[in-house]
């Protein structure tokens, strides 16, 4: 496989970290998780960001990160549900990477994050309804945005990683094929 970096997106609680230091250990390329390089870089949680210096310093640091990344190959990178919202972003991680959506049910999505008090956009107030709306703000964002979609509901992690290695081998290969002989 070439290089080319592999590019997870989809909304909070899909799968994105879990999955891709699978496919990171099965294809050796290295993984970044874009919320905990923020969060080391600032020396704070997601949510401390969001509430002590507001979202749009966040974006911007997301921003900055999807700059870099778009130098770099051979990484599995697990982005934040809303780094797509950015048409640079999305553009910068096209540049050396195949995006790959994992899609998620708002069900499912609800059954992960039942527990879970670190997003802030999904703090306070009806979290199901909140997931409900989101992911149909954001639903064409992400189908517009891939390469590949894979739908992770029913799925082992295990399976979800061999999938996406998979599709990504066949997208890479199709891709080559495709370019115009030098
Ligand atoms: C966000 C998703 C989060 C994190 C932040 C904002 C979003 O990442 O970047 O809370 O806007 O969807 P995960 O998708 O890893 O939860």
């Amino acid at each position: 496989m070439k290089k080319t970096n592999i590019v997870l997106i989809g909304f909070m609680g899909c799968g994105k970290t879990s999955v891709g230091k699978k496919v990171g250990h099965k294809t050796g390329y290295k993984f970044i998780d874009t919320d905990v390089y923020i969060e080391n870089s600032e020396k704070m949680a997601v949510s401390e960001i969001f509430a002590q210096k507001g979202e749009t310093h966040f974006r911007r640091l997301e921003k900055e990160l999807c700059l870099s990344l778009s130098e770099k190959s051979g990484h599995v990178i697990a982005t934040g549900g809303g780094i797509i919202k950015s048409a640079e972003n999305a553009e910068n991680l096209k540049k050396n990477g195949i995006i790959v959506y994992l899609k998620a049910s708002p069900h499912h999505i609800n059954k992960n994050l039942f527990k879970d008090n670190s997003r802030p956009l999904l703090s306070g107030g009806n979290k199901k309804e909140k997931i409900k709306i989101l992911m149909f703000e954001r639903q064409l964002l992400y189908e517009s945005t891939a390469d590949i979609t894979i739908s992770v509901s029913n799925k082992s992690k295990e399976k979800i990683a061999e999938n996406i290695i998979k599709e990504v081998r066949k997208f890479d290969k199709n891709m080559r094929n495709t370019r115009p002989k030098p």
